[in-house]
């Protein structure tokens, strides 16, 4: 069916169209319904249905045949490695994984929190949660011991995965003293801590949990089955970047996720059971939840776990090498990965030597495509170059090139045509939908397909509030821009605190909060300035408190450690300026946007509404754009 004739029956027929879908995977008890609500007035996808996404993932395979075929290569240049996994070993370790859970006293439902670096064994906790129908939350790496402290609180895990390290480029990072020091903040510590030994760092001893060793677990444990759950059973949480510094957590549900993510991989991502698929994220993320760990899984492809850089883990020929050398037929990352790539190597000359004839379409999200890095893409690769949009809350594209149908014609700058199944409008404040070609808040009809959020973890409230209460009827994405003529969407960036550092989404309001605590700090703002390489990197204003003399620049280091203390190094603040006021309405909200502009150099109208335009000659002088 075309792309045209899938988006109108999606439309016209949701029930009929995703129940087609569903009954493309092994279910233990297929639903019998798509669509229906539950008790608390919300949609659900496929309820009555049970399945088990873990089983979905890895014995269907081993049944169908597939059980030597490669299922996960992990490839890691930083410590030099690359071991393959089949369908059936995988398969294995889950189970081992799952029963030395099940040991510690891990059961259906139960929260199991994974912080760990990019090696087989996180994909292999997650699945092994999976098998049990635990939840597994897992928080990226860089994020530091009050981060991961927030998530233990929400979460309520029973036990907690990590490792002795991970590994940046060259430099060791000890994961356990974060993790001591998270369990150290956190009111709800779990008892059980289980650690991967890496042989790049020593482990210590955690202090008032019960601590395990990873393969000592493994060595005794007994393999455990999947358990079938119902489709809407909880898979996984996965906090994102609230406008506060209390994360988001969004639940996802086992049966509308691999629904849908089964049909991502053959209509979106154009790629076969049996091929290569390579998305070069980190399973922190949600690109890494869904297209490391579980889409290329669920559709029978190999995945690559992929422990290094875009650059110096040698060099810019990473990508290519690995490519090349695991035959990948599609490939995924963010825009800054190639954007480093670009930098260093300008021509290309590095894929030199690396023969990258298998790849057959590069695909590109997390943050926006910017059009010059789009083409050096097209010139260098001769293959399609795919921008799609989405988000952690929906789990796959909401916006893409269908290169599994019908592939459409492309527009750089837009990320493509709405995915059948989403009905993408863009609205005015007043939630009046807009004409093409006028820029608005960007929304999605009510209800989300499968996969998709349908509440926030323990919080229907915050929900409600966040995503569905303004514009009543449509989920409020929080992203602007506009739809042309013929459909197509385009990105122009959040339109709430969020911003996009290096395709990691991270929340300005938190850093504000966190800055204001600073006993220097009066009042303060954070805006995500343009940046060559990153997209966007957060720049910080603070007034002193009355009375404060501080030099600024002392001021400012400690504020860039602060940061990097409470949110991580992977926040990326680095400048913050000390200023006499901020620019402000008269109502006092503080202008953000018209500080962001000048710092970036853009045409800045004076807002209306502005109480005294004689401040922004102030932070035209202090951002040195006078
Ligand atoms: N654990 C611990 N620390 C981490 C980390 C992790 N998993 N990931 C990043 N960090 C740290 C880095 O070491 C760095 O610390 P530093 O300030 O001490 O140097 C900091 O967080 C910022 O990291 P990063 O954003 O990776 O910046 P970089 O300058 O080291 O590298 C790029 C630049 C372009 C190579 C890198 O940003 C990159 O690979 N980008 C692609 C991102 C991507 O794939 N996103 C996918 C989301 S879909
Ligand atoms: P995350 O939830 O971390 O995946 O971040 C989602 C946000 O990243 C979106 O709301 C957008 O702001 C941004 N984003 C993701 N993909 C794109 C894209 N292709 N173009 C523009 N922005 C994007």
């Amino acid at each position: 069916m075309s792309y045209v004739a899938q988006r109108q029956r999606a439309h016209e027929d949701p029930e009929g169209f995703w129940m087609e879908e569903a009954s493309k995977l092994p279910w233990h008890t297929p639903p019998t319904r798509a669509l229906s609500e539950t008790e608390d007035g919300r949609w659900q996808w496929f309820a009555g249905g049970r399945l088990n996404t873990s089983w979905l993932a890895l014995d269907a395979h081993v049944e169908a045949g597939r059980g030597d075929q490669a299922a996960l290569i992990y490839d890691s240049p930083v410590t030099e490695t690359v071991r393959r996994y089949t369908y059936r070993q995988l398969r294995d370790e889950v189970a081992r994984c799952a029963g030395a859970l099940r040991g510690l006293g891990v059961a259906q439902g139960d929260r199991v929190i994974l912080y760990m670096p990019m090696i087989p064994e996180a994909a292999i906790a997650m699945l092994a949660c999976a098998r049990l129908g635990a939840v597994h939350s897992v928080v990226f790496g860089g994020f530091a011991p009050h981060e991961l402290a927030v998530r233990i609180d929400d979460a309520r895990p029973v036990a907690l995965i990590t490792a002795t390290c991970g590994i940046e480029i060259k430099k060791i990072i000890p994961y356990l003293p974060l993790v001591e020091h998270a369990l150290e903040l956190a009111e709800h510590p779990p008892q059980q801590v289980v650690v991967v030994d890496r042989p790049q760092a020593e482990g210590q001893a955690l202090t008032g949990v019960q601590q395990h060793n990873w393969a000592a677990l493994m060595a005794e444990a007994t393999p455990a089955d999947a358990v079938p759950v119902d489709a809407t059973h909880p898979l996984y949480v996965l906090y994102t970047s609230g406008t506060t510094g209390q994360p988001k957590g969004v639940l996802r549900e086992h049966g509308g996720h691999a629904v849908a993510l089964r049909y991502s991989m053959e209509s979106l991502y154009g790629v076969a059971p049996g091929e290569t698929y390579w998305a070069a994220s980190d399973v922190g993320w949600v690109v890494g939840h869904s297209y490391i760990v579980y889409a290329p899984l669920i559709h029978g492809c190999a995945t690559i776990m992929y422990e290094g850089k875009p650059i110096k883990t040698p060099d810019a020929s990473a990508f290519w090498r690995v490519i090349a050398e695991h035959s990948v037929s599609v490939f995924f990352t963010a825009p800054t990965a190639f954007r480093a790539i670009r930098k260093v190597d300008p021509k290309g000359s590095m894929m030199a030597g690396h023969d990258i004839s298998c790849l057959r379409t590069l695909f590109l999200a997390g943050e926006r495509l910017d059009p010059p890095t789009q083409i050096w893409l097209e010139d260098l690769l001769g293959i399609p170059v795919v921008d799609h949009w989405w988000q952690t809350e929906t789990g796959w594209p909401i916006v893409a090139n269908p290169m599994g149908l019908d592939p459409q014609p492309v527009k750089p700058g837009s990320s493509g045509p709405p995915v059948p199944g989403y009905q993408v409008q863009v609205v005015d404040n007043g939630g009046i939908p807009l004409k093409p070609g006028e820029t608005g808040h960007i929304v999605v009809k009510l209800p989300l397909p499968p996969g998709c959020l349908n509440t926030l973890y323990n919080d229907l409230d915050r929900f409600k509030e966040a995503y569905l209460e303004t514009f009543p009827g449509y989920y409020q994405t929080a992203d602007g821009g506009y739809i042309d003529e013929d459909g197509y969407v385009f990105i122009m960036g959040r339109t709430d605190d969020n911003i996009n550092v290096a395709g990691h989404r991270l929340s300005t309001g938190e850093m504000e909060e966190i800055i204001g605590g600073h006993p220097a700090v009066a009042e303060t703002a954070v805006v995500g300035i343009h940046d060559e390489l990153k997209g966007q990197i957060p720049v910080g204003f603070v007034v002193l408190k009355d009375g404060v003399d501080q030099d600024p620049a002392e001021l400012e280091a400690e504020l860039v450690a602060l940061i990097r203390e409470e949110i991580g190094p992977i926040a990326c603040f680095k400048t913050a300026y000390v200023a006499a006021r901020l620019p402000k309405t008269r109502s006092g909200k503080i202008l953000r946007k018209t500080m962001r502009r000048i710092i970036d150099g853009a045409e800045v109208p004076i807002p209306a509404t502005i109480d005294d335009p004689a401040i922004l000659d102030e932070i035209r002088i202090l951002v040195g754009r006078a």
